[in-house]
């Protein structure tokens, strides 16, 4: 309601990326004041609820609702959002060194359509700087992703020493790391995706990790994030090299370059599209993946998941966790309770007591 009546008719009269600093700022101070996280949770937050609790590599995720990534990039608002009923978080994209990203305007918001184009670029304070600030919380209530990419400058046949920099890094401070290769907004990183590009680029991302797991003593997880503009053959290709690489897991899926069905005059802005237009692709594509590993690779959801049936749809198609950005600017943090009494109550009806029990329900 706060949000609905207060915060959105204020936000959505500035600029886009204007609003975005403003809710970081909001977020960070309040995050870090004196009892600000325990008045955020009350707000906000979410009990954790057994039938919705997650285990899931070698993590607790208290609840299966995440913070998809690209919103806190540089992790400043991380005990906020730990704070408003998050199960989980993503920051970053963080490249190795520090970028201004694409040129402003670079986000533009398509109401009548609930969705999203950005081009960011992968602006970030680079990897040293997240690693600081992640070294500086004072508590971890969920677990932090670090999702990494390339910088700018640096060509593709190089792309797999930008992913070894950030993982060496961060490798203390995340709980997970997310291989990026599907954003839309750096020129050929999509490029990634495909051919031996990708068996290369994951097997030294998997050396490095291994190194590092293998230094600790820790099995921390590598998950890949791709875009859903791919063919399904590409798709085949792709999922197979992956399962191959022995990472642990596919997000699914990015922002979309495609343009249909929309009506906001912002529709010809170039960049990736977020948000409603992308509910149905992206549970397509979770479907297929879960489909061809026989839900052997675990899967996080991510694209226009808006209510509880949409990330209910989902988690039945093969997501074992899901998570949400433009909804939470269109829908503000009131979503998180929303989205998990309607979870909790799809699974009563269909007659699940735990929603593992849903995971790929949809295939049996
Ligand atoms: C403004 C904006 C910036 C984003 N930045 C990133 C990013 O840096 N890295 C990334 O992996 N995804 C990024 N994303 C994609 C989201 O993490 C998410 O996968 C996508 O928006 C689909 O989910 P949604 O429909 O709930 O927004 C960004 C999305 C938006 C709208």
């Amino acid at each position: 309601m706060l949000y609905r009546n207060f915060g959105k008719p204020i936000f959505f009269k500035l600029d886009a990326e204007k609003a975005h600093h403003l809710v970081i700022g909001g977020l960070h101070t309040t995050g870090k004041l004196p009892g600000g996280a325990p008045l955020l949770h009350m707000m906000y937050g979410v009990k954790e609820i057994p039938e919705l609790a997650v285990d899931l590599f070698g993590l607790h995720f208290p609840t299966p609702v995440g913070l998809a990534a690209g919103l806190d990039k540089n992790a400043e608002a991380v005990a906020g959002f730990s704070a408003v009923g998050f199960g989980f978080m993503e920051v970053g994209t963080v490249t190795p060194l520090a970028q201004p990203g694409n040129e402003l305007p670079r986000l533009f918001r398509l109401p009548p359509d609930e969705a999203l184009v950005n081009r960011m670029g992968f602006n970030n304070h680079g990897a040293s700087q997240m690693a600081s600030r992640l070294e500086a919380l004072s508590a971890r209530p969920i677990p932090i992703a670090v999702n990494i990419g390339k910088n700018k400058a640096t060509p593709n046949e190089e792309a797999h020493v930008d992913y070894e920099k950030c993982i060496a890094a961060l490798y203390t401070q995340a709980d997970f790391f997310v291989v990026n290769i599907s954003s839309p907004n750096t020129p050929d990183l999509r490029n990634l995706q495909h051919g031996s590009e990708l068996a290369t680029l994951l097997s030294a991302v998997m050396q490095e990790i291994e190194v590092h797991n293998a230094r600790m003593g820790k099995k921390k997880a590598v998950l890949v994030k791709i875009a859903p503009d791919v063919s399904d053959e590409e798709l085949t290709f792709m999922v197979d090299t992956i399962q191959k690489s022995g990472v642990s897991g596919i997000i699914a899926t990015n922002t979309t370059i495609s343009r249909e069905g929309l009506t906001h005059e912002n529709a010809k802005e170039t960049g990736g599209l977020s948000g409603r237009p992308l509910t149905e692709r992206s549970t397509e594509i979770i479907a297929r993946i879960y489909k061809q590993t026989e839900g052997t690779l675990p899967i996080i959801g991510s694209g226009g998941i808006f209510d509880s049936q949409d990330a209910y749809d989902k988690i039945r198609a093969g997501a074992s966790l899901v998570e949400i950005y433009t909804a939470l600017i269109y829908k503000g943090p009131e979503i998180n309770r929303q989205l998990h009494a309607g979870l909790l109550e799809l699974l009563k009806r269909d007659g699940f007591s735990h929603i593992s029990e849903a995971v790929g329900a949809d295939h049996r």
